[in-house]
Order: C-alpha cells, then structure tokens, then sequence
C-alpha cells in the first residue's frame, strides 16, 4: 500500500518535471518581428556589400555566405504557425537566403548578388514555399569557420559580434543594442549546435560539442529576454553576457586547435 502510494508520488513528479521541462521549452525568447526587421535590413544591406557586385574578396565569399545562412534561420525562427500568409513571406525569404548561400558556395557571384536584392518582406511570396522548417545546417555545404566568420570584426567583414559582446559582458551602460546583438548570437548558437566539427574521443565527444553549444545557446536567449524586459536590469544583463562569454571561451578550449 505504502509502497504503492510512493510510486504514485513518484510518477506524479515525473509528470509534473516532464511539465516543467515541457514549459520551459516553449517560454525560451523568440525574438520579436520589429528586432528581426530590424536586422534583416541591416544584415541584408551588410551581405550585399560584401558580394561587392559580383567581385567579392576571400572575406566577402566568406562572409556573404555565412550571412545569407544566418538570414534564412531568422526567417525560419520566426514563422510561428499562427498567420499563414507571413509564415509563406518568411519561407520565400528562407529559400531565398538558401539560393544566395548555393550561388556564393558553387562560385556564382553575380547570380548571388540577384538573389541577395530579393532578401526583404517586401519581395511577393512564393505560394509553393514550404512553411515547415528545415535543416538548414545542411544546404549550402555549410562550414564551421564559415559559420563562425560574422562574429568577428568589422575590418574582418564580420558583424563584430565577438568584440561588442566582450566589451558589453565588461561594461553595459545601456541596453539598446543587446537585443540585437543576442539575437544573432542565438541564431549562431542555433547552428552550432547541429555542426559538431572535429569531434572525437574523450574531451572531444559530440557529448561535449552539443552541451557547449547549448551552454551559448541558453546564454544567448537569457541575454535576450533579460533585454527586452520593460526596464532591463544592466547588472543582471552584464552577468547573462558574462556567461555568454564563457560559453564561447569552454568550447574555444576544447575544440578550436
Ligand atoms: C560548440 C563550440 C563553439 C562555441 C560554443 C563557440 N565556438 Fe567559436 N569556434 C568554434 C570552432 C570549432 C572554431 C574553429 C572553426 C574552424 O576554423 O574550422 C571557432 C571559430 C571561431 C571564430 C573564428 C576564429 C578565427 O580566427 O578564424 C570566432 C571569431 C569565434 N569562433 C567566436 C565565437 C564566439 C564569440 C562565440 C560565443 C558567442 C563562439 N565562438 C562560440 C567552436 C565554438
């Protein structure tokens, strides 16, 4: 009897963590349509100048590809099911991200550019784009490095993400450019995760690489929400970043040369 009550007890906390688990699940940030206007314009003018009319440099190849990657996942993240001619828009501009990152990876720079000036909500939906999500790590012979590439800095074509976090995990006088900036790193994360590069044994194990990247990719989304509260508490924020930092820095240890 007693024993009996004692496993009821135990499988009414089991359901009530795989609750808990369920819910946290869904309450992790999805970043908001105005940040995600907001960077797709900014990134999208970004991609353009890097593809330089269709003569881009060893940098520009890199990073116009890793940034039309970047761009198809923030479309991807934001089609949520609820209004089904946004979630065609978001796709359209998805697959369209995908075509600029296949032109740039087989060569065909100036193709790219073309693809690369449909890269707005303003471009008319494609009413054949599928609207279920896909695993983008895998188009476009997508690389690590590559992936990698826009958080550095602005003199290496990056998007210095890496320098803005560090200098914001130090100092954080206000928070206007954290969301931004988190945003993009979680999208990073989001890829991270699914791209274990040079994994192996022991300290190396793919074990090791998915709890890193989920590490970032928990910062990053703490990062956001503690951000776009109505008054965002910098300390706090400054800690979040900290973490975010550290996440970088324990997967950099194990698995960057
Ligand atoms: C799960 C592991 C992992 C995480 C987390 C991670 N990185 Fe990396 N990073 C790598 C690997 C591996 C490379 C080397 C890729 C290559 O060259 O093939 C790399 C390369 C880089 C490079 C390019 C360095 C160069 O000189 O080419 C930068 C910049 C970078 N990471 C920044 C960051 C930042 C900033 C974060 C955190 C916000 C971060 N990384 C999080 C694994 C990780």
């Amino acid at each position: 009897m007693q024993i009996r009550s004692l496993g009821l007890k135990i499988g009414f906390s089991i359901a009530l963590f795989l609750g808990f688990v369920a819910v946290t699940e869904l309450s992790a940030a999805s970043v908001t349509a105005d940040d995600f206007k907001a960077i797709l314009d900014h990134d999208s003018a970004h991609l353009l100048k890097q593809l330089k009319d269709g003569s881009p440099d060893k940098k520009g190849i890199i990073q116009s590809k890793a940034t039309a990657m970047l761009i198809a996942m923030y479309a991807q993240k934001q089609m949520d099911g609820k209004d089904k001619t946004r979630d065609q828009q978001l796709a359209t501009l998805r697959d369209n991200a995908v075509k600029v990152a296949e032109a740039v990876s087989s060569k065909k720079y100036k193709d790219a550019v073309e693809a690369a000036k449909l890269l707005s909500l303003k471009t008319a939906a494609n009413p054949s784009a599928k609207t279920e999500a896909i695993d983008l790590s895998k188009l476009a012979k997508f690389e690590m490095f590559e992936l990698m590439s826009p958080l550095k800095k602005t003199s290496g074509g990056g998007l210095n993400l890496e320098s803005d976090l560090k200098e914001m995990a130090d100092k954080l006088k206000d928070a206007s450019k954290v969301p931004g900036l988190a945003a993009r790193i979680l999208t990073i994360a989001e890829y991270t995760e699914n791209m274990p590069t040079d994994t192996g044994s022991g300290k190396k194990s793919v074990a090791n690489w998915k709890k890193y990247a989920k590490m970032m990719k928990d910062a990053a989304d703490e990062v956001y929400e503690g951000s776009k509260a109505a008054k965002p508490d910098l300390k706090k924020l400054q800690t979040s970043l900290g973490k975010l930092n550290a996440s970088c820095t324990e997967c950099h240890n194990v698995f960057k040369n």
